[in-house]
């Protein structure tokens, strides 16, 4: 079996994921790995601030991790909050306060196009290749809203209808949500990878 860290102190993203992974793996995340630290999200892209993430981790651990950034880009918004969907409404990574601020945003305009970006890196070792770095994308395309529909999930689902749904993702069961999510998709590219292996 290989032992991955997930450099995540989220625990949403840790239930979703691990409800992906075959037995072959195991993931830690942070807190079960001992490191209790917050890792900044400085940068202006996914990728930098998972590579961020992940360099982290494995200057720490010297172990296989990976890590995963994710942003709402909504079209009339030129793409915000995207990077900074965490932070939308201020310092506080306050849910109910972004939710706000989007759909105050949007109040005026009618597309309300938006997709959820997952973008993973992993640091990955083996005697063969030494120790490399990787990145997988994960997209989920929907629409935002005008309305908070349901109670389960975390941060923008509750906002978030995908393509080919009626419901948001807060409206759905964590097994329901994977047949869409943007993380689901990054996810499955990253095993896939790593059984290559
Ligand atoms: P980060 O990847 O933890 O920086 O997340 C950025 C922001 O997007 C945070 O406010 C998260 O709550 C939110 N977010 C990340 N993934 C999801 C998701 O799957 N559904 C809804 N919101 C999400």
């Amino acid at each position: 079996m290989h032992t991955l860290i997930f450099a995540t102190n989220n625990q949403n993203k840790v239930n979703e994921i691990q409800s992906l992974v075959g037995s072959d793996f195991s993931i830690i995340a942070l807190k079960e790995a001992g490191i209790d630290i917050d890792i900044p999200e400085p940068h202006e892209t996914l990728q930098e601030n998972a590579a961020e993430k992940a360099n982290t981790i494995f200057n720490l651990t010297n172990q296989n991790c990976f890590s995963e950034d994710t942003g709402l880009e909504i079209e009339s918004l030129q793409g915000a909050p995207g990077v900074k969907s965490a932070r939308y409404a201020g310092e506080g990574r306050d849910f109910q306060a972004n939710i706000d601020k989007v759909l105050n945003c949007l109040a005026d305009h009618n597309n309300r196009n938006a997709q959820f970006r997952t973008v993973i890196c992993l640091i990955w070792g083996n005697d063969q290749d030494g120790i490399q770095t990787y990145y997988f994308e994960g997209i989920c395309k929907g629409h935002i809203a005008t309305e908070m529909h349901g109670e389960k999930g975390f941060g923008y689902d509750p906002i978030f209808i995908p393509e080919g749904a009626t419901k948001s993702f807060a409206q759905m069961t964590m097994e329901e949500k994977n047949k869409y999510s943007h993380r689901q998709k990054a996810v499955t590219q990253l095993f896939e990878f790593l059984r290559s292996k």
